[in-house]
Formats: structure tokens, C-alpha cells, sequence
């Protein structure tokens, strides 16, 4: 089964996909976890490129071709292979991100969006997407609290952000079997209880 998580910086995506990972393996399940840009050699470091702070002429359809591209590497990599050896495969975060960012966010035109995330992803889909949901507000809040500085992506306008949080939400309206919205605000346990409730339904034993 591939599960991803999904939401802005902050949203406690992590920590859920974390916890998921934890469980499984307790519960004895063949599981992997890994992030997007990242998971392989390769992806890691176009993971740096995208992130560098000194990279600010970047424009969105590079970012975007610079995602699909470490996206590519990991999905024939590592999310195949595991998924045909019938392991649990956690991303953190996967195609989503690149529509809401790079689509909803950075206006790379939607039909360029849907073609380069099926060539990236060679047509794999999620079985499952929680999508963590705070607003900007709880974002910065939670930032400051944690004293994150900023990466090249998270040094965008308000605006920009404003805008990946309506993506995401219209993502879930569109494809809610899929597509699951959680509210971020709720404490960490309670949100990983809904997330293991979603997850009995699709697949016992869990
Ligand atoms: P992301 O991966 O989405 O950037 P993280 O999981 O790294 O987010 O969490 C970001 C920060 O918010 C961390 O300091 C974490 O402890 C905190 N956090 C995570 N989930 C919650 C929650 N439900 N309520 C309050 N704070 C949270
Ligand atoms: P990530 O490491 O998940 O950041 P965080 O842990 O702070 O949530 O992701 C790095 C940044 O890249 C994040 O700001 C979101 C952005 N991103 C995109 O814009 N498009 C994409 O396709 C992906 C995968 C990430």
C-alpha cells in the first residue's frame, strides 16, 4: 500500500508520517518511509539545488522539472521496488505537492502540471493521502515556537501559501476516496487515532 502525506511547512506532516511508520513496524508490517525531494542519492542532492537559499532566479517550471526529476529517481528507485515486495511505502509527500505548489502556487499551467506528474510518477498513484490542514497563521506560529528558519520554497509570499492551502483543499473535494483532509489544529495523538481509523478501512490487521 502507498499512503503520502500532504500540507504546508509545519502542518505536523512528518511527525504523522513518523508515528505511521512507528506502528507498523510494532505491529510487525514490512514498511518504508521517505521524503520528498529526497529518498535516494540522487534526489537528495536536487533536493539541495531546490532548497538553496542563493537560487532565488529559479523559475517555477525549473522547480517543477527539478521535483518531477527527483521524483522519477525515487519512484523507480525505491517506491516500486517496495511496493511490488508488498511493503507498506510512507512518502512524505509525493505528486500533490507539486500540483499545489508548483500549480495552484507558482501558476505553472495545470495541463503541464498533470503531464509532468504522470511522466514522474510513470502513472502510480497513492492508495492513500492524508492531507494535513493548518493556515498560514498556525504555520508562522508553529515556526516561530520552533525557532525553523527559512528555505528557498518557504521564503515565498503569504500570498503564494494562501494559495497552495486552496489547491490542497480543492484536491480533496476532487478526490476524496483518495484524498483525505485532516484538521492540522488538533492535538498530534488525536489526528494519528483519525489516521489509523481511515487507514482499518482500507486494509485490516493495521
Ligand atoms: P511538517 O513535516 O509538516 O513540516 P512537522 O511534523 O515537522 O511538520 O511539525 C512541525 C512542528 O509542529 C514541530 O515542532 C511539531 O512538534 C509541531 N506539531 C506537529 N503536529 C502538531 C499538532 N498537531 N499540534 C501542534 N503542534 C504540532
Ligand atoms: P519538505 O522537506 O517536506 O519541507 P517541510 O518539512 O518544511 O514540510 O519539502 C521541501 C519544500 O519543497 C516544501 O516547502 C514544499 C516544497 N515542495 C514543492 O514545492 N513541490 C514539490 O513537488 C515537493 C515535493 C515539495
Amino acid at each position: 500500500m502507498f499512503i503520502t502525506f500532504e500540507g504546508i511547512d509545519l502542518s505536523g506532516k512528518s511527525t504523522q508520517a513518523k508515528m505511521l511508520y512507528s506502528h507498523l513496524k510494532k505491529n510487525n508490517k514490512k514498511a518504508i518511509l521517505v521524503r520528498e525531494p529526497g529518498g535516494t542519492v540522487i534526489s537528495e542532492k536536487i533536493r539541495d539545488i531546490l532548497l538553496d537559499k542563493s537560487h532565488s532566479k529559479m523559475f517555477s517550471l525549473t522547480e517543477f522539472l527539478l521535483f518531477s526529476a527527483a521524483r522519477q529517481q525515487l519512484t523507480e528507485e525505491v517506491i516500486k521496488p517496495h511496493l511490488k515486495k508488498g511493503y507498506f511505502v510512507i512518502c512524505d509527500r509525493y505528486y500533490d505537492s507539486s500540483t499545489a505548489y508548483q500549480g495552484y502556487g507558482g501558476k505553472v499551467p495545470m495541463d503541464t502540471i498533470l503531464r509532468g506528474n504522470k511522466i514522474a510518477t510513470n502513472g502510480l498513484k497513492p492508495d492513500l493521502t492524508f492531507f494535513i490542514d493548518i493556515d498560514m497563521k498556525e504555520s508562522a506560529a508553529r515556526r516561530k515556537k520552533a525557532g525553523k528558519s527559512k528555505d528557498r520554497m518557504e521564503q515565498k509570499k503569504i500570498q503564494y501559501f494562501n494559495k497552495v492551502i486552496k489547491g490542497y483543499r480543492e484536491l480533496a473535494e476532487k478526490e476524496k476516496s483518495r484524498f483525505k483532509r485532516i484538521d492540522g489544529r488538533k492535538p498530534i495523538e488525536d489526528i494519528q487515532n483519525e489516521i489509523l481509523n481511515i487507514l482499518r478501512k482500507r486494509h485490516e490487521n493495521v
